[in-house]
C-alpha cells in the first residue's frame, strides 16, 4: 500500500455495485475497499465476502463513524440517494452518486449544496461521459466543427426491456420510470456535449401502456401489480440560448431495434450522432460523413472504469472533475418538469 491508497466505502451493494463499483475499486492500486453497508447485515456481509471487503454494516452511520472512509460509492435505489449523499459529505467523504441524482429537483439542489458547504466532491454516474467517443465529439464541438447546435434529439428506447428485477418499476424508490432511469444517461450526454445551456420551458407527457399488463420481455418478466412508474416518456425542451431538445425514453415500445440509446446534435455548420458515433461536415458544398477508423483499440476499459479511475484522480487532486453536482440539478429540474408537464397537461417554466 503506499501512502495514497484512499479507502472506500459502497453503501447499497447491489447490481450496478456488484458489477462495476467493487470490481474497479479493487482493480485501482491506489484505492482499498474498506466497507459495505445494506439494509440488512447479512446482504452487506454476503457482499463483503465475494469481494474479500474486510468490514459489513447495516447502518451507514457507524459505517462512517468507524471506518472514516475517504470515498463513498452511493448505489442505492434512488429514493435514498439524498440520504446517503449528505450523510457522506458530512463526514468528510467524497461521493459518487449513481445516476440520477435524486428523486427531485429540490433533493439534488440540497445534495449540490451540502458538497459545497464540506468542500467534497459529488460527482454522479453519467458514464456515457467518459466514451471516447464523446470525448472525441466534445473535441469537435469545441473547434467549432458543428458550428452553433440549435436542436438535439435525445433516445433511450427499449423495445422490451420492463427490468423483471430490482426496484426501476417502483415510483416510490425510482421517483419515476424510464425517463428518470436511462432516459437520464442520454439527456446528460446531450447537455454535457452542448455545453450545459439553461433550461427554460419543458412541455412533456408520459404513457404506461405494456408495463401496465402481464408481460415477459428481454430483461425478464414483469409484475403490472407493482408496475407504478411510464413507460414511456417523452417531451421537448427550450433553453435560454435558443436551443430546443426532443426526448424519447421507454422501457416497452412497439419498436423495430431492441435498444436505441442515441443523442443527434443539429448545428448550423454540421451535425453528429453518438449511436453510430456520426460526423456530418459541410465541406466543398457538400455534406461529408465521417467516423472514427479506429477507437475501442486506443484504450480497452470501458466507460464506467475510465469513470471510476477519474472519481479516484479527482479525490487525490490530480484531475478536475468532469462533472459538477450543478449538472445533475439541472438535469433533475428538467425530468421533473417533464413529469409535471405530463401530470397536467400544459407546459412548465423553469425559470
Ligand atoms: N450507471 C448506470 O448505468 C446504472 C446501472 C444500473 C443501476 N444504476 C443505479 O444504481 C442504483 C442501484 O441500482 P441497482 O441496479 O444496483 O439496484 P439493486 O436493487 O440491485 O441494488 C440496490 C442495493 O441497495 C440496497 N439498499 C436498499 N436500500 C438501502 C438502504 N436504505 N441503505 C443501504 N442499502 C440499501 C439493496 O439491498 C441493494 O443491495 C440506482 O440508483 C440505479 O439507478 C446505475
Amino acid at each position: 500500500m503506499t501512502k495514497h491508497t484512499l479507502r472506500a466505502a459502497i453503501i447499497g451493494p447491489g447490481g450496478i455495485a456488484r458489477g462495476a463499483h467493487a470490481p474497479y475499486y479493487i482493480k485501482d492500486n491506489r484505492t482499498e475497499l474498506v466497507a459495505a453497508v445494506s439494509r440488512t447485515y447479512e446482504k452487506a456481509a454476503a457482499f463483503a465476502r465475494d469481494f474479500e471487503i474486510p468490514a459489513a454494516y447495516d447502518c451507514v452511520d457507524t459505517m462512517l463513524e468507524e471506518q472514516k472512509p475517504d470515498m463513498v460509492s452511493v448505489c442505492t435505489p434512488n429514493k435514498f440517494h439524498r440520504e446517503m449523499v449528505l450523510k457522506a459529505l458530512k463526514a468528510g467523504c467524497h461521493v459518487l452518486c449513481e445516476k440520477p441524482p435524486a428523486m427531485t429537483a429540490g433533493e439534488a439542489e440540497e445534495m449540490e449544496e451540502a458538497a459545497e458547504a464540506a468542500d467534497r466532491l459529488l460527482i454522479y454516474s453519467f458514464h456515457h461521459r467518459y466514451n471516447l467517443q464523446t470525448q472525441i465529439l466534445k473535441k469537435a464541438i469545441y473547434s467549432g466543427d458543428l458550428g452553433a447546435i440549435y436542436h438535439t434529439n435525445v433516445q433511450a428506447m427499449r423495445r422490451r426491456g420492463i427490468p423483471g428485477w430490482g426496484v426501476f418499476t417502483s415510483k416510490e424508490l425510482q421517483g419515476g420510470g424510464p425517463l428518470i432511469d436511462v432516459g437520464v444517461h442520454m439527456l446528460d450526454l446531450a447537455l454535457y456535449l452542448t455545453g450545459y445551456p439553461e433550461p427554460v420551458e419543458v412541455m412533456g407527457a408520459t404513457h404506461k401502456r405494456i408495463g401496465n399488463r402481464k408481460g415477459v420481455g428481454l430483461l425478464g418478466e414483469w409484475d403490472p401489480e407493482q408496475y407504478t412508474v411510464e413507460d414511456l416518456a417523452s417531451g421537448m425542451v427550450k433553453f435560454q440560448n435558443g436551443m430546443s431538445m426532443m426526448i424519447e425514453s421507454s422501457f416497452a415500445a412497439n419498436q423495430k431495434e431492441e435498444e436505441s440509446l442515441n443523442v443527434r446534435l443539429l448545428g448550423d455548420k454540421g451535425g453528429a450522432e453518438t449511436s453510430p458515433f456520426r460526423l456530418y461536415e459541410e465541406r466543398y458544398g457538400s455534406l461529408f460523413d465521417s467516423a472514427p477508423a479506429y477507437l475501442e483499440k486506443t484504450d480497452s476499459r470501458s466507460s464506467y472504469e475510465r469513470q471510476l479511475v477519474h472519481f479516484v484522480d479527482c479525490c487525490l487532486g490530480e484531475s478536475e472533475p468532469l462533472a459538477k453536482p450543478e449538472d445533475g440539478t439541472k438535469v433533475q429540474r428538467i425530468i421533473q418538469g417533464l413529469y409535471e408537464s405530463s401530470a397536467k397537461s400544459g407546459s412548465v417554466s423553469l425559470i
